[in-house]
């Protein structure tokens, strides 16, 4: 977790004065060049090695499990935890009660100890990131995470670079989707671009995005301000 143990903490006062407004356009665009981009943060691919073999693709993809069943804070924090090992139990008490790929989580179970899963997200300390900011207003799973119900291991799909969030951030629209569909990776895979952005148009009004002539508000503005991610 600790990438970048030296430049953090005096990039965090940096960035606290760039969100109070500092002219530091030049400043910016030399930081940007002197320390290109963090590595893991963008490492799209990155697939770390689990403590058990756990795979979406068959709890998700086959078995129907909601995202929520297990990541439960996604709606209502910033954070979405991963499940504890209670979770898994409730079904391999009984389910594959003998199997070796389970016995870290059998392990768990008796010593109290969480499983040691290794996170494979991990945005610098300096951006602020709020799942239920998303996942509430209609922006889902699929859109940063990619087809998870299909991964027999989760890996990283985007680059998490300060670009990738902009780019939705300036024309969120075709990226929206009715909220009661967020978990949902397979809803509306077969909507043309036009209808994307039409349906979006009218989520965008529902948010306040827009207004009702489909002019952006002062909300939107706040979508690339530098403090809306750097706080
Ligand atoms: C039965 C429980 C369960 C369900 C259901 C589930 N997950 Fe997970 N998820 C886990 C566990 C355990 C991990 C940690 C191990 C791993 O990364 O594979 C995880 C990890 C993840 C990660 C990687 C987190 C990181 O470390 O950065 C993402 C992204 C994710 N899940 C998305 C989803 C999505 C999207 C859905 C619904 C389509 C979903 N999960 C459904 C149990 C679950
Ligand atoms: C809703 C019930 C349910 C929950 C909750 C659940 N699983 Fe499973 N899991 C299953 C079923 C069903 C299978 C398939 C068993 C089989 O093939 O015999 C399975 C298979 C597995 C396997 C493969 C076992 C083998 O020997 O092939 C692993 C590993 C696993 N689950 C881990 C987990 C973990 C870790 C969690 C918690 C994050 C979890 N499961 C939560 C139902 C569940
Ligand atoms: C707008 C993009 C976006 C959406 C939508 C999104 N995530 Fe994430 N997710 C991220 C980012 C970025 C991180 C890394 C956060 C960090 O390091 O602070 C992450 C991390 C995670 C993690 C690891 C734990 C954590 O909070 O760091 C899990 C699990 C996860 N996401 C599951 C989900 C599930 C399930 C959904 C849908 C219900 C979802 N995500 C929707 C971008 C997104
Ligand atoms: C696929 C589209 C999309 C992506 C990618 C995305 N966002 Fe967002 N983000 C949104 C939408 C939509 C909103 C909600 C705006 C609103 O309702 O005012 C939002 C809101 C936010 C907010 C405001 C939360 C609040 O307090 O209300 C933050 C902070 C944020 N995003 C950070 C990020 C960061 C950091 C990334 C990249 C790691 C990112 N977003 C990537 C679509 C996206
Ligand atoms: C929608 C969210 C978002 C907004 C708005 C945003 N940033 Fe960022 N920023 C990020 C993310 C994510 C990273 C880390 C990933 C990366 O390095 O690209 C980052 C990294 C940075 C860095 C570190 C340099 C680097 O590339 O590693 C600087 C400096 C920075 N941002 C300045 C700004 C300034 C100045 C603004 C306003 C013009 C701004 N940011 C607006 C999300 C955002």
């Amino acid at each position: 977790m600790n990438r970048d143990p030296i430049f953090r903490p005096w990039m965090d006062q940096l960035l606290k004065l760039m969100g109070a407004g500092a002219a530091v356009t030049g400043l910016y665009v030399v930081l940007m060049i002197y320390f290109g981009f963090s590595p893991k943060t963008l490492n799209a691919g990155y697939m770390p090695q689990q403590p058990v073999p756990y795979s979406h693709a068959l709890h998700v993809g086959e078995l129907g499990l909601d995202c929520r069943y297990c990541h439960t804070t996604v709606e209502s924090a910033g954070f979405a935890a991963v499940p504890p090992t209670q979770t898994c139990m409730s079904c391999h008490e009984k389910i594959a009660p003998t199997s070796t790929k389970l016995d870290p989580v059998r392990s768990s179970f008796h010593s109290g100890m969480p499983v040691p899963w290794i996170k494979v997200h991990d945005l610098p300390d300096y951006v602020y990131f709020n799942h239920s900011a998303h996942v509430t207003r209609g922006v889902s799973c699929v859109e940063c995470h990619g087809r998870v119900d299909h991964m027999e291991e989760v890996h990283q799909v985007e680059r998490l670079s300060m670009g990738w969030c902009l780019e939705c951030h300036r024309n969120p629209a075709p990226h929206l989707r009715p909220v009661d569909h967020v978990t949902d990776l397979d809803w509306g895979m077969g909507r043309t671009e036009e209808e994307k952005q039409a349906q979006g148009v009218e989520i965008m009004k529902g948010l306040g995005l827009y207004d009702e002539a489909g002019q952006p508000t002062s909300r939107m503005t706040l979508m690339t301000n530098c403090s809306t991610c750097h706080r």
